[in-house]
């Protein structure tokens, strides 16, 4: 069966589903057939050069010994993609501090498994396990849980306000063709979400056709991961807003959009199961649900800040005494330039929260959080 007549089968879906059968059906879902990466449709910070995944390692060693330098320290890496920062964050540790690599316990907590294949090609003799969540014990883990593009994946409901009524969108889905229609909530935490944020969304400040994402997922995502933490931290990257910002009135048609062969646009019933399809992240709603969940707020920053912190500012001046062929360098230079930078993957924002820790773990800055980069 093709994704139409899967999706027909189903039919009727809210969008939320049809984005979860769309990104994630085990055969025909986009993340099972297409790479992430310069011959796919968009790149993340950890396609390219290893400088991403290598300046996290900087910052899971510090986390390493604020804890104590346990014996054994879990790296739970969750939707790991093709597996890059999995491989450049070991390689790094391993080169820098054996001790440390020898306590590391490297998950990987991965949806597709086409993404958990090509992730096991990569790693080359990094140990590495996959787990699912119903495996890992709850309260077992002491270490970090980390994300880069998780949760703007995840599937989201898209609701729509009509004369202050707030209303979801379903699908009717046919052989002919995919139809939108408006009906009331599948789920009441839709509109707890907002009256919880003290959002007035779908009140008279917006305007009616005003269409915007719930993300339910995340929510339950974030509980997932409290659940399973003992000690120890959770670092969330990601594009995103607070939830202010979000869900101002002037946003009207919301976040969502698509990406097809490296172009972004914002129609997502073409190219089935061959594009991505994406909200942006809500970080108040991980903070405010964190912290019900019990994950405290620990800072948050954004990603050219956070990867300075941990030294790419010195790769960067370093480039400038090296002697390598003026190519290379342009090269090294352009693609640490795009980690950085404000307008793309450097205005992505940064969130850490923590479980477990003592008073004086917590009160240990994490280098990637200081203010000045240099400190
Ligand atoms: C946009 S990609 C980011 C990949 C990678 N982190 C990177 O930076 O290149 C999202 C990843 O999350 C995975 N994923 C999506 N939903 C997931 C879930 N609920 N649990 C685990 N992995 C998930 C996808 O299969 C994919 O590997």
């Amino acid at each position: 069966m093709n994704l139409l007549q899967i999706l027909t089968a189903a039919s009727p879906l809210t969008f939320a589903e049809y984005m979860d059968t769309v990104l994630y059906h085990p055969e025909q879902g986009y993340y099972n057939r297409q790479p992430i990466g310069f011959q796919g449709d968009f790149f993340t910070s950890a396609s390219g050069d290893g400088d991403f995944g290598e300046l996290l390692a900087v910052q899971f060693r510090q986390m390493w010994q604020i804890l104590g330098c346990p014996s054994e320290f879990t790296l739970l890496e969750m939707g790991a993609g093709e597996g890059e920062t999995a491989r450049d964050c070991l390689g790094a540790i391993a080169q820098t501090d054996p001790q440390c690599y020898a306590a590391i316990r490297y998950v990987i907590v991965e949806k597709s498994p086409q993404k958990r294949q090509s992730q096991g090609e990569r790693l080359g003799g990094h140990a590495v396990t996959w787990q699912d969540w119903r495996d890992i014990p709850d309260q077992s883990l002491i270490g970090c849980c980390f994300s880069n593009e998780l949760v703007d994946a995840l599937p989201v409901h898209w609701v729509v306000s009509q004369d202050q009524q707030l209303q979801e969108v379903y699908l009717d889905i046919t052989p002919q063709g995919i139809e939108e229609r408006l009906g009331p909530l599948s789920r009441p935490e839709i509109s707890a979400y907002f009256t919880t944020l003290g959002i007035p969304f779908p009140g008279p400040t917006y305007p009616s056709g005003y269409r915007t994402e719930v993300n339910l997922a995340a929510l339950d995502w974030l509980q997932t991961v409290a659940r399973k933490l003992k000690q120890g931290y959770l670092l969330t990257i990601d594009y995103g807003y607070t939830g202010d910002r979000y869900y101002h009135p002037q946003r009207h048609q919301g976040t969502l959009q698509c990406y097809f062969q490296h172009r972004r646009h914002n129609n997502p019933y073409v190219n089935l199961g061959e594009q991505d399809i994406t909200a942006h992240v809500n970080f108040t709603a991980l903070t405010h649900w964190g912290e019900e969940y019990g994950l405290q707020t620990l800072g948050m920053t954004k990603q050219g800040l956070f990867l300075m912190a941990l030294g790419l500012g010195d790769r960067l001046a370093a480039l400038s005494q090296g002697n390598i062929p003026l190519n290379q360098l342009l090269q090294r230079r352009s693609h640490l330039h795009g980690l950085i930078d404000p307008t793309g993957l450097g205005g992505f924002s940064v969130l850490l929260q923590q479980r477990g820790l003592t008073p004086e773990q917590i009160a240990t800055p994490l280098r990637g959080f200081a203010t000045n980069p240099r400190a």
